[in-house]
């Protein structure tokens, strides 16, 4: 019909003309039939090009509008109107790497936002959630909308929204675990490419917090433990200058227990400055040679007479191939000593205390390496299962009374678990009431 439309307009005018001027008589009729075939013939060809490239050009430009910017097709080009075709080819070709440059930018935001360390979640106006990032997936899963209906979150992300002013907002989850969240809420003016226009960024603070109360707590613990032993000294200077001034034998008592008292914070100030000691080297895993079998024997030697004083007998239990290990022989020494020390302290007078030394058995309770095992078990009253995780924490005593009355610090078992963390070892407490307690030290076998 177009074809028909166009010949019809190119041809319609001269055909009309010869055929008028034939019919008058005015021009011949041959050479004006001749003149109208022509006409027909030239305005159907050129009816025919036209039309095609117009199809040509209306299919790209269709292809443009749709954004279908493949270059398919560019094999057949307009004839009449090739200079159009190539400027539509051009923007054709421009509009194909923009928009797939565009690709390439939306595809990086993404990326990022996903890859941040932080979790991330992006909102729309309606505040509902576009995207989450897999710090915020792994973080809060199904919390995440918990977080969000916090009154001081929605609080802050209206305010963002209308202010177009980034907004901070701190809450505490309280289920599963206590959580300290700091909230940034920032506006995206103009929106994310996918159509997101507020980011709430996640940090969780709780180990900031709890190390925060750490802090107060061992200076708060610090200060009472030293106190103690200290009003107690102020108490025995006064009584010596007065009402004791003139009895010897009270005097005598007096002293006596000022020295215990005095040594009491010594092995205090000793304890707290050995546990700073060994943090600050916690990172440097020591590599000198360490003969475990040689170190256990000797510290052994030492505990002779208070295990008599005690009428504890000592059952050792060392095997004969222990490796070499790699390690600390002092800090080695000090954790065999707490061990033994506690062992001594907290277990049954008149019962065995057993020492035993040898390689682990890998795989179920101690990691999948070659190790040494050294634990010491005593028939003591135990431990109830609740104080178990909390025993190394600094000044944690089951029975504060019991630990201070036989010169506890509270501080051996801190010490112990920063020596073997040192080590890169691992440090294991069971124990059963009213039956005894196995405290074990696994170490690494280093292969040279
Ligand atoms: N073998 C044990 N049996 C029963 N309770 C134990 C045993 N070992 C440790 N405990 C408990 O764990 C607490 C902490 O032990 P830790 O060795 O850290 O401190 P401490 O023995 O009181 O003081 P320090 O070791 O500084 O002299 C003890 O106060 C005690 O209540
Ligand atoms: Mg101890």
């Amino acid at each position: 019909m177009k074809l028909i439309g166009i010949a019809a307009f190119l041809a319609g005018a001269p055909v009309v003309v010869l055929a008028f001027l034939a019919a008058m008589g005015w021009a011949s009729l041959w050479p004006a039939l001749a003149g109208i075939v022509v006409c027909v013939a030239t305005s159907g060809a050129f009816a025919l090009v036209w039309g095609r490239d117009l199809d040509l050009l209306t299919d790209a430009v269709r292809r443009v509008a749709s954004n279908d910017l493949n270059p398919r097709g560019t094999a057949e080009s307009p004839v009449l109107m090739e200079a159009l075709g190539r400027e539509v080819s051009r923007i054709s070709r421009r509009l194909a790497i923009r928009t797939a440059l565009q690709e390439q930018h939306r595809r990086a935001d993404t990326l990022i936002l996903e890859r941040l360390p932080d979790p991330v979640l992006v909102l729309a106006r309606d505040r509902a959630i576009r995207r989450t990032n897999a710090a915020a997936r792994s973080a809060f899963g199904d919390d995440t909308a918990a977080v969000l209906r916090h009154p001081a979150v929605r609080g802050a992300i209206d305010k963002a929204i209308t202010t177009k002013l980034s907004q901070t907002a701190e809450i505490s989850l309280p289920a599963p675990v206590q959580r300290d969240i700091y909230a940034t809420i920032v506006p995206m003016d103009p929106p994310l490419a996918d159509g997101g226009e507020v980011l709430v960024v996640l940090s969780d603070r709780t180990r900031e917090r709890v190390i925060e109360h750490m802090r107060a707590d061992f200076v708060a613990n610090v200060s009472h433990e030293l106190r103690t032993p200290l009003a107690s000294l102020i108490g025995f200077v006064e009584t010596l200058r007065g009402p004791a001034a003139d009895d010897p034998p009270a005097q005598q008592r007096f002293l006596e227990i000022m020295a215990e008292q005095g040594a009491r914070m010594n092995r205090l100030i000793d304890d707290l400055l050995s546990l700073s000691r060994i943090e600050l080297t916690e990172h440097q895993v020591p590599s000198d040679p360490l003969d475990l079998k040689r170190l256990l024997e000797r510290m052994v030697a030492g505990y002779e007479p208070r295990l008599k004083d005690r009428k504890v007998e000592l059952a050792l239990r060392i095997g004969d191939d222990l490796p070499i290990l790699t390690g600390d022989a002092d800090q080695m020494a000090q954790v065999l000593q707490n061990l033994l020390d506690n062992g001594l302290k907290y277990g049954r007078d008149g019962g065995v205390l057993t020492l035993t030394a040898a390689e682990a058995i890998p795989g179920k309770v101690w990691p999948n390496r070659r190790g040494v095992v050294v634990s010491v078990t005593d028939q003591g009253a135990g431990i109830p299962r609740e104080h178990l995780p909390r025993l190394t924490e600094r000044f944690y005593r089951v029975d504060k009374g019991r630990s201070r009355a036989v010169g506890g610090t509270g501080l051996g078992l801190a010490i112990v678990k920063h020596i073997v963390n040192r080590h890169r070892g691992q440090l294991l407490i069971e124990s059963e009431e009213g039956k005894g307690t196995t405290v074990s030290v696994w170490l690494p076998v280093v292969q040279s």
